[in-house]
């Protein structure tokens, strides 16, 4: 018998990105699970490579601009491959209340693909993602960890066959 929380265990991987050709190189494969509707965070600090990670994605489905980070801008929008993506940093964010007051909401829906950097930043109005995805610094490289954090999520991460 399953206990219910078992049966609610996310699928979660783990990789080791020893540089920055890793890092371009696991979200290029990351770019395989972009479908509408997706809302995705990206955790770790400052410089971990949250950024260069949705560079990645967005160049590896043939975006061939410049991928600036939206640090000042809080969004950055791109459409591409057919998908409408929005890239949000809420760095600068000092009040939850201010994502309520950009007026953001309306971006997190099912047409759209959300890639949030800082999501504490917006504390609990913001959606439930459902993938998180995080970043953690070590002495040299990168540790990044996938995790589904919903159903959608967790068809998505088992489709692309990471696990
Ligand atoms: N696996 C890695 N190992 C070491 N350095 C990396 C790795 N991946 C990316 N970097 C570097 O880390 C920095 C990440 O910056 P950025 O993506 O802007 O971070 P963030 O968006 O998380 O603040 C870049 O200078 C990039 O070259
Ligand atoms: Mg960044």
């Amino acid at each position: 018998m399953h206990s219910l929380d078992e049966n609610r265990l996310a699928p979660k991987i783990t990789r080791y990105l020893a540089d920055e050709d890793a890092t371009d190189a696991f979200g290029t494969a990351l770019a395989a699970l972009l479908k509408p509707g997706l809302m995705i965070t990206l955790g770790g600090d400052l410089g971990a490579g949250k950024t260069a990670l949705v560079r990645a994605m967005l160049r590896a489905l043939g975006y061939k601009g410049k991928v600036k980070s939206p640090t000042y801008t809080l969004v950055e929008h791109y459409v591409v491959s057919s998908l409408y993506l929005y890239h949000f940093d809420f760095y600068r964010f000092n009040d939850p209340d201010e994502w309520h007051e950009a007026g953001f909401r309306e971006y997190f829906n099912e047409n759209s693909v959300c890639l949030v950097e800082w999501p504490e930043k917006a504390g609990d109005l913001l959606p439930s993602p459902d993938i998180k995805i995080s970043l953690d610094v070590l002495e040299t490289g990168r540790d990044v960890t996938v995790e589904a954090g919903s159903e959608k999520g967790d068809q998505c991460l088992k489709d692309l066959n990471l696990l």
